[in-house]
C-alpha cells in the first residue's frame, strides 16, 4: 500500500510504501539509519542487513543524499521520534542516485544558502517554515469565509500608486506607463462599496532601496475592507483576526513549531483584546526610554516600534498618528484635525509592524482637498473619488504583511526565510 509519512501512524504494524527523498544517512556494516523526506514529514528507516539480506543492503548503504527513492517497510511505533513511528525497511527502489548534493549538513553561509535556494527550501527548518506559512494562509481564509467577508481580487498592473510614488516598480502597458501593486486597498474600497466585507490576497510590490530583515521587494499582503465598520471597530476586527491566526497555528503546527525551537509560551499568550497606545502616549514612552532626539511628527523606525513593543508581551496598536506622516486617504480624528483615525499593529519580539490600517475618507470635498495638497492630479484616480459621490459610508480596512507575520510567529530572524523565493535588494535570482 502506497502512502506518505504524515500518514503513517495510522499504519503501525502493516507494510507501506512511500515515495521519498534520502536527507540524512548512518549506516554500520550491519545496519544503516535513512532519514526520510516526502513533504509530508520525516521519518528514520531502519535497513538490517541480517533481514535484507545483501543486495537490498548495499542499495541503501550506496544511498546518496536527496537520492530519491521508493521504500517498502513495516511501520512500527517508535517513541523517540518526533512523528512517533519509524519505518524498518524491507524493500529499496532507487528512483534516482543524486550527484554532489550542495548543501550538506555541515553549516554554510547565508549568500550560499540564498544562491541555492531551490534546493535549501528541502530542509527541515524551511520545511518547517513553509508549513507554517500554508497553515497561516489557510487560517487568514477561514477567518473571513466564518465572518462573511467576501475574497475579491484586486489587479497587479495598476494606473496608479495607492502608497506614494516613492516605491514604485515602473513598467510599460503597451504605449501607457503602468505600475505594479502596492497595495489593491483603493480597489477594496470599490469592492466594499458593492459587496459590503471584502479581502484580498495576494502580491504586492515595492521598489524600496531598504536592506533589513523585514523588508522584501515583493511581499503578499492579507487586505480587508469593510464597508460601515468604523475605526474602532476595525481594531476589534484585527485583534480577533491575528489571534485566530497565532492560535491556530499554535495548534495545527505543534511539531514545526518545536523544529524550529520557538518558545509557544510567548505565543500562547496572544488572544485578543491587544492594548492600545496613542501617538502621543509613544512619544512619551519613547522620551522615557532614552530617546532624546523623537519629536513629535516624526515617523518611527524599527528601534523606536521595538522599544514601545517591549513594554507588552502581547501586539500593541500604536494609533492616531500625526496626519502629515500617513496616506493620503485617512480620515482626520474628529476631535483634533492634525492626527488621523488610524493604526499600526506591532508585533512582540522585535518583529515590528505587522499591520498598517485606517479609517478612510468618506467626505468628497475633504478627499478633494487631500488630493491637492497631495498633488495627486492625475486622472487614474477619477474612478477612487466617485466612490464618494455615489453612497459614500464611513469604511475602514487594513493589511496585514504575511511575511512579517510568518517570521514572528515562526520565530525567523530574517523575512528570507519567509517566502519561498524572496525578492530582495540585488537578489532575483534563482
Ligand atoms: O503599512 P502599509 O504600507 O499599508 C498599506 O499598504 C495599506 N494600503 C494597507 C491597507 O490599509 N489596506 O503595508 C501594510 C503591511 C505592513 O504593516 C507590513 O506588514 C507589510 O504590509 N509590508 C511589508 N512586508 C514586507 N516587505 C515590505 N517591503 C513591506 N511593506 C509593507
Ligand atoms: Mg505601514
Amino acid at each position: 500500500m502506497k502512502t506518505t509519512i504524515k500518514k503513517l501512524r495510522e499504519h503501525v504494524g502493516e507494510s507501506v510504501t512511500i515515495g521519498a527523498w534520502l536527507s540524512n544517512k548512518r549506516s554500520s556494516g550491519k545496519i544503516a539509519f535513512l532519514q526520510l523526506r516526502d513533504g509530508t514529514g520525516f521519518v528514520q528507516g531502519v535497513v538490517v542487513k541480517s533481514e535484507v539480506g545483501e543486495e537490498i543492503f548495499a542499495k541503501a548503504k550506496g544511498l546518496t543524499q536527496e537520492s530519491s527513492l521508493y521504500v517498502t517497510g513495516t511501520v512500527k511505533e517508535d517513541e523517540r521520534s518526533a512523528l512517533g513511528v519509524e519505518l524498518e525497511v524491507t524493500e529499496v527502489e532507487v528512483l534516482h542516485q543524486a550527484v554532489d548534493y550542495p548543501i550538506t549538513p555541515k553549516e554554510h553561509g547565508t549568500e550560499f544558502l540564498m544562491d541555492h535556494r531551490h534546493l535549501w527550501i528541502r530542509s527541515k527548518r524551511q520545511h518547517s517554515i513553509l508549513k507554517i506559512r500554508n497553515e497561516i494562509i489557510h487560517a487568514v481564509n477561514e477567518f473571513f469565509y466564518n465572518n462573511d467577508f467576501i475574497k475579491v481580487d484586486p489587479p497587479i498592473l495598476t494606473g496608479s500608486s495607492a502608497e506614494g510614488t516613492t516605491s514604485l516598480f515602473h513598467t510599460k502597458y503597451f504605449e501607457e506607463d503602468a505600475y505594479l501593486s502596492q497595495s489593491g486597498q483603493l480597489y477594496m474600497e470599490a469592492a466594499a462599496m458593492a459587496l459590503g466585507k471584502v479581502y484580498s490576497f495576494g502580491p504586492t510590490f515595492r521598489a524600496e532601496k531598504s536592506k533589513t530583515r523585514r523588508h522584501l521587494i515583493e511581499f503578499w499582503m492579507i487586505e480587508p475592507e469593510m464597508a460601515f465598520v468604523e475605526h474602532e471597530e476595525s481594531l476589534e476586527i484585527q485583534e480577533q483576526f491575528i489571534s485566530h491566526i497565532v492560535q491556530s497555528v499554535i495548534k495545527r503546527c505543534e511539531n514545526e513549531l518545536k523544529t524550529l525551537g520557538r518558545d509557544i509560551s510567548k505565543l500562547e499568550n496572544v488572544k485578543a483584546p491587544f492594548p492600545r497606545v496613542s501617538y502621543d502616549d509613544a512619544i512619551k514612552m519613547l522620551k522615557e526610554k532614552g530617546f532624546d532626539d523623537i519629536e513629535w511628527g516624526d515617523d518611527f523606525g524599527a528601534p523606536h516600534e521595538t522599544a514601545i513593543a517591549e513594554s507588552f508581551d502581547k501586539p500593541v496598536f500604536i494609533t492616531n498618528y500625526p496626519k502629515d506622516i500617513k496616506a493620503f486617504y485617512m480620515k482626520p480624528d474628529p476631535d483634533r484635525e492634525d492626527v488621523v483615525l488610524c493604526a499600526d499593529l506591532i508585533a512582540p519580539e522585535g518583529y515590528g509592524e505587522i499591520i498598517g490600517g485606517s479609517q478612510r475618507i468618506d467626505d468628497l470635498a475633504l478627499m478633494e482637498q487631500r488630493y491637492e495638497e497631495h498633488g495627486l492630479t492625475d486622472d487614474a484616480y477619477k474612478w477612487y473619488l466617485e466612490l464618494r459621490k455615489y453612497g459614500s459610508v464611513p469604511h475602514s480596512g487594513f493589511g496585514l504583511g504575511l511575511e512579517r507575520t510568518v517570521a514572528w510567529i515562526s520565530g525567523a530572524e530574517h523575512v528570507r526565510e519567509t517566502i519561498p523565493f524572496p525578492r530582495l535588494l540585488n537578489r532575483l535570482y534563482p
